[in-house]
Formats: C-alpha cells, structure tokens, sequence
C-alpha cells in the first residue's frame, strides 16, 4: 500500500492533487459529476472585494496542447463568496479548501485575506498577485519583488492560516520574487499562474481574444513550469504547489521530484472534467510503477 498524503504547513492532504482556481468554480459545480471529497483539497474562484462581471467576449482561444483565457477575474465577490459559495461548498465537501484571493490594492488583499481567514472550511489562503487579466491589480503585484512582499506582509499581519503566494512566470527572475515573498513571511508558494499569451484570427486578422491577449495554459506550458518549481526550490524553505500545464499521474510525480510538496491541476479540468479524479486513481499505480512508496519522499528528489 503505498502513501499519497503530503502536508503543507500543518494542512494534512490525503493525496497532493488539488484543483487549480479558475477551472473547478466553488466546487459544487464538480460535486454533481462526482464525489470531490476524493481530492486533496481545491482553490476556489478568484476572489475579490467587489463583484466582478470579467472580461468582455471573446474570452477564450483554443491553441494546440492548451488555451488562453482572458476571464477577467469573474466573480461574486467576498460578502458572497462567504454567504453563499461556502455555504453551497459545505454541503459537498467535508474537507478543508483552499481560498483563492486577488485585489488591486494592498488594501483590498488584505481586507479579504482578513475575512475569508475567519471561516472555518478555509485551510489555506493562496493570495494571486499573477492573474495577468487585468489592469491595475492581479499580476501588477506580482512583477515586482517589492510589491509582492508589500501585499505579503500586509496578508500575513491580518490572517492566522498559512499564507501561499500565487507568483507568476511572466517576469525576468521568479527567483527573486518567490524569496521575497518568502523573507516577508509567506508560509509558502503556488507556482506557476499563466503565461502572457495571444492569438490573431486570420480571417479578421485580429486578436481572437476582446482583451487581446490573455493567459495561457495547458500541457504546453509544463516543461517551463517545471523549470520554475525546480529554481525556486533551490533558493527557498517554504513548501511550494507547483502547477502549469499538469494532465497525469506522470506530472504529478516530475513536479514533486522538481520540488513541489502538493500539485494543482488547471486547464487539464476544463478539458477533461474528470482529470483530477482520473490522476487520483492513477496515482497509487504509478506510485508503484516507479517504485515509490511514500510520497513526501520524492520531494525535491532531482536536485
Ligand atoms: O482572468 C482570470 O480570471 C484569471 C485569473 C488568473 O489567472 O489568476
């Protein structure tokens, strides 16, 4: 029998496969097609302070092995997302989940942080200063060390459970910017979110996405995540959830042997709505398949 639970700052896991924000909603929407509490955990939607109706149409651009999204950070809002979302997710899922937060101030993540810390199926706080969708907020705050550690101090003084930052690849050195985060006290980090991306449309030989361009993701973008996780891993101690283009049990293991202690899988749902059930079950054979009994083991194994 081999062993699939990981921890990640005190936030047991029965198995390291998560769900990525943005591809599985609040969760009861994926409870219909099947039992999620088979999950290690999962990130919710986005979250900001107001309610927000996201990009406009065209919002999405097929590209062969992923896809571009320009979503624009869609959703209820915080006094929603506590009065209904959890509400609705409490009934399907008996575990701990994990709280996706964006802002456009170092206010507004805090603000939220702070609320969303206060419920008790929150496990973790994933605080994304990479969605590259939007003017003036999301990535703005990730492309900079010092704006980055700014809205991590700002997090960790209002907020009791682990904090990750969400970084993004579309800067110079991820290095730098994940021990930043790391030096001004976040509990760990989520990497990667999407890489800047775009289409043109040959008939209209224009962009095909409204907002022109957008993030992509999927299997494509894989070898360079796995790039990142492995940099990072060399210069900080905190745990990090590597993610970027994760579709099988394959994936899950050459993340965690670059160094990721959990994997979060994206684009791979949006696909294929039962890809994270699919790598949970196949998990336990792979494990086997390349003789590895315990999980945790393997973390960091190809340095
Ligand atoms: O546009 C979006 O809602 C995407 C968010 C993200 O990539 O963080």
């Amino acid at each position: 029998m081999v062993n699939t639970k990981v921890s990640l700052s005190g936030l047991e896991l029965d198995n390291p496969v998560i769900p990525a924000s943005g591809t599985f909603g609040f969760g009861y929407e994926f409870a219909e097609l099947y039992d999620i509490n088979i999950l290690g955990s999962f990130s919710f939607k986005g979250t900001t302070r107001e309610p927000r109706f996201g990009n406009p149409t065209p919002r999405i651009a097929e590209c062969p092995n992923g896809m571009i999204n320009s979503v624009g950070l869609q959703n209820p809002g915080i006094d929603k997302v506590i009065s209904e979302e959890l509400p609705k997710l409490k009934k399907c899922f008996n575990k701990k989940v994990i709280a996706n937060i964006s802002g456009f101030s170092v206010d507004e993540y805090a603000y939220c942080c702070e609320r969303i810390d206060k419920e008790e199926q929150v496990g973790l706080i994933e605080v994304n200063v990479s969605c590259p969708n939007v003017h003036n907020g999301g990535m703005a705050f990730g492309t900079s060390a010092k704006a980055a550690a700014e809205v991590t101090k700002a997090v960790k003084a209002v907020t009791t459970k682990p904090v990750y930052i969400k970084l993004s690849p579309n800067v110079t050195d991820i290095v730098e910017i994940a021990k930043a985060c790391e030096d001004a006290g976040a509990d760990g980090i989520s990497m990667i979110n999407t890489l800047l991306g775009m289409r043109i449309d040959l008939r209209t030989k224009k962009p095909v996405i409204a907002n022109k361009m957008g993030g992509f993701s999927g299997a494509a973008i894989f070898p360079v995540a796995l790039r990142m996780v492995y940099q990072v891993y060399e210069a900080v101690k905190v745990p990090i959830i590597g993610m970027g283009g994760v579709s099988s049990a394959d994936d899950v293991i050459e993340m965690m042997l670059a160094g990721a202690t959990a994997v979060q899988v994206g684009a791979a749902n949006l696909v294929e709505p039962y890809a994270c059930k699919n790598i949970i079950e196949e998990l336990p054979k792979t494990m086997e398949k390349y003789k590895i009994d315990d999980l945790t083991s393997i973390i960091g194994g190809a340095h």
